[in-house]
């Protein structure tokens, strides 16, 4: 059978098409905004035909209702990220989290945590029957592979992106015709403390350097001090519109890339119409399931990779709190450790953790010991550059008192005499 036979045999509706799921299920949800929402109502809305199906989703961009208490029997959460629509289910004990690199998700799925149904979203096939999965490529790609059954939403405005980011009809189930906006997402907004982070961050890149770029204002505001800088490179584990802006401000060309030269790397994307006319047919855009681009292994062939990533807390030892808040999970670990660990091994790499110094000045983010329950995402013998909007504390290779005294040097100053008096206590000399 010809593909597009096969393709034209297998268009249902999504009503019937979630009729494939099962109880008992384990549902792999398409990731962050190709997230395919006409699919997750579909199934929400045919609930009462389900006991216990879980679903496997990480950053969730849609409204998640499978979360909602009045499904509890029919959908249990499993989360390997939290997020504003997931994080009561995890929190009231309706769902769950797993820890894990976002690197290894794909090896997951071959191992613990088979999928028996993956719901994603593709474009409409191309003339040689291959489809894109568009912005998210990550552990869409590796969960479609594990499933025993595909059900795609095909919707002509996703992005086509190119890279290993296509999938042949034949290998998908069922089809859905479905169009919709991409899921967007609004650029953060960036205060006076976010820029002077940005600020401090920017003197540590230099022309030429690759970067990653993690989620959030913090990213995006060192963005905007990076404008006279030239050649410097994408390989990152998502890019937003910031990236589009300095591209076209002539700062990023990719041309110094040791690894995949002349092109952007990424393995999903989330952002505005903007970010998806740029990377759509961009053939200097290079998208790969989240194995390949965020193995530390092949993020160390990029010379001189500089990793941006943020955390919520940081002990005086180093220690860092990137995804709790206590025992209350409020992210994950995502791709962070993936990064700083690529950097670290990288030739010239850097890796950097930038964050506020307060929580929006009522407590430091630079404390003597983490809260009680915190998850330390990345460990003191990993972690190198600190930087807050008080300046930047390089702790590789410096002992625990050089490091709190580094640290200290970058807190509040509202809070350092507290810090200080533990730092007198702890180390038994004067700071
Ligand atoms: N104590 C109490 N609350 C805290 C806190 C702390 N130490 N630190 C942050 N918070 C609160 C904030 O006030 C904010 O609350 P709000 O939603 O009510 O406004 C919330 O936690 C989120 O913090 P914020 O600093 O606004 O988050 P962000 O969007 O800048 O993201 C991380 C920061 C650390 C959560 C995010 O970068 C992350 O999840 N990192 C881990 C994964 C990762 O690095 N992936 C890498 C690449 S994509």
């Amino acid at each position: 059978m010809d593909w597009k036979t096969y393709y034209e045999a297998h268009i249902t509706d999504a009503a019937a098409a979630v009729k494939r799921i099962k109880s008992g299920d384990r549902v792999v949800v398409g990731h962050a905004c190709a997230e395919p929402s006409h699919l997750v109502d579909a199934m929400v809305r045919n609930a009462a035909a389900y006991e216990n199906v879980e679903i496997v989703h990480m950053v969730a961009k849609g409204n998640s209702e499978y979360c909602a208490p009045e499904y509890s029997k029919n959908f249990r959460h499993n989360a390997l990220f939290v997020g504003a629509s997931t994080k009561a289910a995890v929190a009231e004990g309706r769902g769950d989290f797993t820890p894990c690199y976002f690197s290894e998700i794909p090896a997951l799925f071959q191992s613990t945590l088979p999928v028996d149904v993956a719901l994603v979203q593709v474009t409409p096939p191309n003339e040689h029957g291959m489809c894109s999965l568009g912005v998210s490529v990550d552990y869409t790609m590796a969960a479609a592979a594990a499933a025993k059954i595909v059900i795609a939403q095909v919707n002509e405005c996703m992005p086509y992106t190119n890279g290993a980011s296509e999938i042949a009809v034949e290998d998908i189930d069922c089809f859905v015709l479905h169009n919709a906006p991409t899921i967007p997402l609004a650029p953060p907004k960036i205060g006076p403390v976010e820029e002077a982070i940005g600020k401090n961050v920017a003197t540590l890149i230099r022309d030429g350097d690759t970067l990653q770029l993690g989620i959030g204002a913090i990213p995006d505001a060192v963005l905007l001090f990076l404008k006279d800088k030239k050649d410097l490179g994408i390989h990152s584990e998502m890019f937003s519109d910031g990236v589009v802006e300095l591209a076209e401000a002539g700062a990023i060309t990719n041309g110094k890339k040791t690894l995949r030269r002349g092109k952007y790397v990424a393995t999903f994307l989330m952002g505005t119409q903007r970010l998806y006319d740029f990377v759509d047919h961009n053939p200097d855009v290079y998208m790969a399931p989240v194995d390949y681009v965020n193995d530390p292994y092949v993020i160390a062939q990029n010379e001189n990779m500089v990793s941006i990533n943020s955390c919520v807390q940081v002990d005086l030892m180093g220690q860092v709190a990137s995804e709790t808040i206590g025992m209350t999970q409020i992210s994950g670990t995502g791709g962070q450790v993936d990064f700083i660990r690529g950097a670290a091994r990288s030739k010239g790499g850097r890796a950097i953790i930038a964050m506020s110094s307060t929580v929006k000045g009522k407590t430091s983010k630079i404390v003597p010991l983490l809260d009680t329950g915190a998850a330390v995402t990345t460990g003191r013998c990993d972690v190198d550059y600190v930087v807050t909007e008080y300046g930047i504390a390089q702790l590789k290779g410096h002992t625990l008192r050089q490091r709190a005294r580094a640290l200290i040097g970058i807190a509040h100053p509202d809070f350092r005499d507290e810090l200080i008096g533990e730092f007198k206590a702890r180390f038994h000399c004067e700071y």
